[in-house]
C-alpha cells in the first residue's frame, strides 16, 4: 500500500526529538556538510536529525546499532590477514570490532566526537587498543596518506550525498586504498550509483531480525526508530523484530571495487 505522506513522515519520532536550537552542537566543518542552506531544521530533515542523535544521544544510537547486527555473511566476506584496514564513519564500532581480528592495524575514522569516545571505550575493553586507532575525519577529507590500506570500508555511512561521501568521498576512499586493494561499501543506500562507478554487488540471503536485549528495550527503541511497527512490537511483547516489520532493508548487502594494480589499468576480476 502506498502511504501518501510517507516521505513527510519518515523518521517522524526521531525528528521530533530535536530543534534548530540543537544545531549549535555542530562544529563549523560539520555544519558545512550537514546543514542544508534554506533547510536547517531537524524537524523536517531526517538526515540532520540522525547527525544530532550521534552528538546529543550517542548512547541511544549505540543501543540501536548494537541491535541491528550485520549479516554474518557480510563480515565473513571481508578479506582476512590484511596489513592495514581503514574504516570510514566507524560510529560506535559495529563493524570496527569485527575488523580488529582481520588486520595488523585498523584506523577507524569518525567525525562525531561522542561516537569516537564510545568506540575508544569499547576498543579498550576489548583489549585491542594498540591495534586500532580512532581518528577524526570525514569521507571527503581523510587524514591518511595515499595507498595506505589494503581495505577501505564504510558501513551504513557512505551515501551519494556530498555531506555523507558523494563523488569526493568515494575518490578519497579510493585514494587511501592501495593499488590492487579493495574499497567496500556495506549496507549501501544506492546500489545503482555505486554500480555506475564500477562497484559490484554482493547480497547474503536468509531471514534477518533486529535483536534487542529485552522486550522493554524493543518497545522503547521501536517507538523511536520503527514507529510503524511499535504498536505490534509492544502488543506481542517482541524482543526480536524482523527487518521487514521494522520497515528497513536488512544489512545483508555490500558493494565493492578492487582497484587496478597499475594506474589506468583494468579492475582485477573477482572478490578479494
Ligand atoms: C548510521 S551510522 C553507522 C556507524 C557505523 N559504521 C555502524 O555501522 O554502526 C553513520 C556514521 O557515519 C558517520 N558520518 C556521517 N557523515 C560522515 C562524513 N561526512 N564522513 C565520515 N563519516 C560520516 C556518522 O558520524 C556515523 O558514525
Amino acid at each position: 500500500m502506498t502511504v501518501p505522506d510517507a516521505p513527510a513522515r519518515a523518521g517522524l519520532e526521531l525528528r521530533r526529538r530535536y530543534t534548530v536550537a540543537d544545531l549549535g552542537v555542530f562544529t563549523p566543518d560539520e555544519a558545512r556538510r550537514y546543514v542544508q542552506p534554506g533547510n536547517g531544521d531537524p524537524q523536517t530533515d531526517v538526515v540532520l536529525a540522525w547527525e544530532l542523535l550521534y552528538r546529543l544521544e550517542p548512547e541511544l544510537y549505540d543501543r540501536l546499532a548494537s541491535a541491528e547486527r550485520l549479516h554474518r555473511g557480510v563480515v565473513g566476506w571481508l578479506p582476512r590477514g590484511a596489513d592495514r584496514i581503514v574504516e570510514v564513519g566507524a560510529g560506535t564500532g559495529r563493524l570496527t570490532l569485527e575488523l580488529i581480528g582481520r588486520a595488523r592495524r585498523v584506523v577507524a575514522v569518525e567525525p562525531a566526537g561522542p561516537l569516537r569516545e564510545i568506540l575508544r571505550r569499547k576498543l579498550a575493553a576489548a583489549d585491542h587498543g594498540e591495534r586500532a586507532r580512532v581518528v577524526h575525519g570525514f569521507f571527503d577529507e581523510l587524514p591518511l596518506p595515499d595507498d595506505h590500506a589494503d581495505l577501505v570500508v564504510a558501513c551504513s555511512a557512505f551515501t551519494p550525498a556530498a555531506g555523507h561521501g558523494g563523488e569526493a568521498g568515494l575518490a578519497e576512499m579510493e585514494r587511501v586504498c592501495r593499488p590492487g586493494g579493495c574499497v567496500t561499501v556495506i549496507w549501501p543506500n544506492n546500489l545503482g550509483w555505486l554500480a555506475a562507478r564500477g562497484y559490484r554487488h554482493v547480497s547474503f540471503p536468509g531471514p534477518m531480525s533486529v535483536e534487542f536485549g529485552s522486550c522493554d528495550e524493543a518497545a522503547e527503541l521501536a517507538g523511536i526508530f520503527y514507529p510503524k511497527a511499535a504498536e505490534e512490537v509492544r502488543r506481542r511483547g517482541l524482543r526480536t523484530v524482523p527487518f521487514e516489520m521494522a520497515g528497513i532493508n536488512p544489512p545483508r548487502d555490500l558493494a565493492y571495487r578492487i582497484l587496478p594494480c597499475q594506474p589506468g589499468g583494468d579492475d582485477p576480476p573477482g572478490p578479494p
